[in-house]
This record gives structure tokens, sequence and C-alpha cells, in this order.
């Protein structure tokens, strides 16, 4: 086991990071008996990655956080390399993690035809800590035949929430097909383990090779689907990163006729993938996100060397406004805010780890530099919001630039925690989440162009029992 480096500058205060070692995708997000719990893909002794278990924090009020241990490790046959992605069904006092067993078999095991198996596995619990005998449901044999053997990440939802009128359970599972397209199965079962497919989602024109990470919820009645795709090319200023995530508006029926809507990406930053959603029991829809991006050799991460990598995004409020989906980081995170700063188009007053910045846009453009060398840029003429990283001062560790079409900047949130930065604008409309890596591990921001009112708080970090260790 790696061992916590605590003097690690770079080291994150408001942001789950792993314990030690490699974090990827949040997995089984879900509220229990009154308690979030959030796991994730972890490999904990090699800070690049590795055979994944399911790590688990959890929390009664997404403050104050347990580090509760690996619940999922590789132990049985039908998930020998990896305890891959899933979700979590809360259901009649139970909690239902469904996930994907990994198995690669010798040879190439990245061939898509052959080579890897994806097991649908379901194991439950009473307690959300312990967990029972583990079930394989569904082996590659018992998915289509005009699939690849890239079948993964099960999302199982009630019906009820995603606008089917019945007592069955819904399960969304990512797949390629042998043609390379992307698409999701969408399973229905009575009964939590014997599945049966009753529609296969996909887009009009063939959009990337792979989906992964499917999930599905309403907002208002209106019904959307979420996807990680991979091999989507680039188009301008959209699908800049090397895999994308996003979601569909789906009008008609999930289990019927069906229609995909334009896709939209949920965050235009460098590290965002792989986001999954809950509704919690106030009955918001809450998003986490991984802030980080695979096979991405281009950007990279200093903090492996401290014995680390990757973190996720703070849990995101989800909801509509005036018919757009809006993101917006939990109204719980106020409660970290400490002292309070506010000034007129100038700058902080001191270099610190971790801010909390609302600033109102008085003027049509605006320019915000962070720590010099990261600048965020409204364009009024063109519509367009850039973040970009000045290349010589290489805060961005290879990240350089991205952009988003915007009518017009009012209002910006900067959350700025030592080596992450999420950046809402408009109230949430559009999101940007990067990491950064200053010398210090400090940052100081100023408005340098056009007029802002911004008002900052000093933010204390989680807080954090890593004792389970
Ligand atoms: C997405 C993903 C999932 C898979 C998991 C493995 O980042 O590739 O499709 O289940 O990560 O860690």
């Amino acid at each position: 086991m790696t061992e916590v480096n605590w003097d690690d500058k770079w080291r994150l205060g408001f942001h789950l990071m792993p314990p030690t070692g490699w974090l990827n995708d949040p997995n089984g997000l879900c509220q229990f008996q009154g308690i979030y719990h959030v796991f994730f893909q972890y490999s904990p002794d090699d800070p690049n990655g590795g055979t994944k278990y399911w790590g688990h924090y959890t929390s009664q009020d997404m403050l104050n956080w347990q580090y509760v241990g690996i619940a999922l490790s590789p132990e049985e046959v039908f998930e020998s390399h990896g305890v891959y992605s899933g979700s979590a069904l809360v259901k009649d006092g139970k909690m239902n993690l469904y996930y994907t067993g990994n198995v690669k078999l010798d040879g190439d095991y990245d061939y898509i035809y052959e080579g890897r198996q994806g097991n649908t596995i379901l194991v439950d619990s009473e307690d959300g800590v312990t967990f029972g005998r583990k079930k394989c449901l569904m082996t590659n044999a018992d998915y289509p035949s005009h699939l690849s053997c890239h079948i993964r990440d099960p999302k199982v939802v009630t019906g009820e929430s995603i606008g089917i009128e019945d007592e069955n359970c819904y399960m969304f599972l990512g797949a390629r097909t042998r043609e390379d397209t992307g698409e999701v199965l969408l399973y229905k079962s009575g009964n939590l383990t014997d599945w049966e497919l009753v529609n296969i989602l996909k887009d009009k024109i063939p959009f990337g090779y792979m989906w992964e990470c499917p999930d599905a919820f309403m907002l208002d009645g209106k019904k959307f689907l979420s996807i990680s795709p991979q091999g989507v090319q680039q188009d301008g200023i959209n699908y800049q990163n090397v895999y994308q995530s996003g979601y569909y508006e789906v009008t008609g029926s999930f289990d019927h006729e069906y229609q995909l809507e334009r896709f939209k990406e949920w965050d235009r930053g460098f590290d965002f993938y792989a986001p999954q959603t809950f509704q919690d029991e106030n009955g918001r829809r809450i998003l986490i996100g991984w802030i980080g991006m695979p096979d991405e050799p281009s950007q990279t991460n200093p903090t492996v060397a401290q014995g680390w990598q990757n973190a996720l995004t703070v849990p995101r409020e989800i909801f509509l406004k005036e018919g757009k989906v809006m993101q917006y980081p939990v109204a719980e995170l106020e409660k970290l805010r400490l002292s309070r700063h506010t000034f007129v188009s100038g700058c902080t007053s001191e270099r610190r780890k971790m801010y909390d910045a609302e600033i109102t846009v008085v003027s049509e453009d605006i320019k915000i530099v962070i720590s010099e060398g990261i600048e965020l840029v409204y364009d009024k003429t063109h519509e367009i919001l850039t973040l970009s990283f000045d290349q010589e001062k290489n805060l961005g560790y290879g990240r350089n630039k991205r952009s988003v079409h915007l009518q017009s900047c009012e209002q910006i949130r900067i959350l700025v925690d030592t080596s992450c930065l999420e950046i809402y604008l408009n109230g949430g409309e559009e999101v940007f989440t990067t990491r950064f890596y200053t010398e210090d591990g400090m940052s100081d921001f100023c408005v340098t162009e056009g007029d802002a009112k911004v008002t900052y708080w000093e933010m204390e970090g989680l807080h954090i029992d890593l004792s389970a260790l």
C-alpha cells in the first residue's frame, strides 16, 4: 500500500480524491438510509491505474466524509481483471450494486470482437457497508450478437424515475457494435435478477464507436440519456477532448419509440469524464463526474510523483431553467466558506489554496487571469468564452485551450481548489473543469479587462476520516 503524502502541495481540499493511488469513474452513487455513498473506480497501489476495485466514501452531509475502505475487489472468476463501473439501486430497504465484472482472456484482449468478457454482476447490502454474495446475471453470451465484446457499466433505475409507469426496474448498459458504433442496451426486470432486453438506444447518425457509462433520468418531466462516447471526432470547438461526456434529451419513451435530440457536452474543460447522477432523499438530482481523462498522454498530472492521480467533481445539483439543463455546486458547499472579501475589477489580496468566487460581470467582455498563466476570456462580439493556459508558464502540463459558445456572460462562479478548477457560467449553463499546477499549490486571481464585482471566500477543506486506510 502506498503511503498518503500529507506534504503534497497539490493535495485537494474540498474535492474527493483517492486516499492513495489512482481513481476514475464515480460508481454506485446513492443516498441510502440517510447516508450519501460515493463509490469509485480505484487502484489504490498504482497512481497510473491497474486492476480496478471499488473504493468507498460515505457522508451524512457531503462535507464530513469517511473513507470506508475497499467495497468490492476482484475475487471471483467472472471479474478476475477488475470490478468495473456500475450503479446503485436502493429498493425495499436494500442497496443493490450492479457493475461489470471485467475478464481479459489470453491474447489480444483489446481486440474488439473477442478477448474480453463484460459480465453483469449484482451484489446487495443491508447496511451499505458489508456486501453479500456476488451473482453473475449476464455474460457476453446473453448480449445481442451484433455487439462486440465491449459491453459494460450498468445503470439501474426504477421505471417511474424514467417515465415508465410500471413496477419494473430498467438497466442501461453501454455497448460497442461489431460495426464500431456506440449504443445503449435497455433491459427490464421485475425481480432485480432476471433481465429482458426491451430496446436499443442509438443516435440517428452513428456517434462514436463506444458509449460508456450510460445514465438516464428526468428533470421536470423531460427525459435525458447521458453517455460517455468514445471515438467522436472533434468538430470546431466541440468534442475537443479525447473522449466526451454529454446528454441527449429523449422524446417518446425509452422502452418504445424514442428520439434522441441534440447531444450536449456536460463540461467544456480538459478534465471531465464518466459522470453519474442520483436522486437524493430531498428529491435533488445530483451529478458527480471524474476529474480526469483516460488515454490522454499529452495532458499529464504531476501528482503521480506524489503517489496519486485524479479526483471527483464537487456534487453538482442539476435542474432545468428556461428549458436548459443547469449544473451548480450543491448548496452544502457554501458551509465551507470562511472569510469573505470583495473587490471591483481588481485582484485578490494574496495567494491562497482554496477559494469560492462569485463574479457579477458588468461589462460585455471580461478577462480573468488566474495565477498568471490561466486566462478566462469572454468575447461578446463572437459570443465565445475561452479558458486557456499560457504554454510558457506551463501551469497546464499539456493543457492548452477550450472554448464554448455563450450568448452572454453575466455570472461566473469559480471554485479554486489547490490543483482543481471548476468554473460555472451563468448559474451553470456551461461548466469548465480542469486540473492546473502552480509551483506552490496556491493561486490568486485578477479581473484584468472589463468590469466585474467580485465576492470571494477562502474555503476550508472537507473533513475526511481516513482512519480505515
Ligand atoms: C470509463 C471506464 C468504464 C469502465 C471503467 C474501468 O472511464 O472505461 O467504461 O467500466 O472505466 O475502470
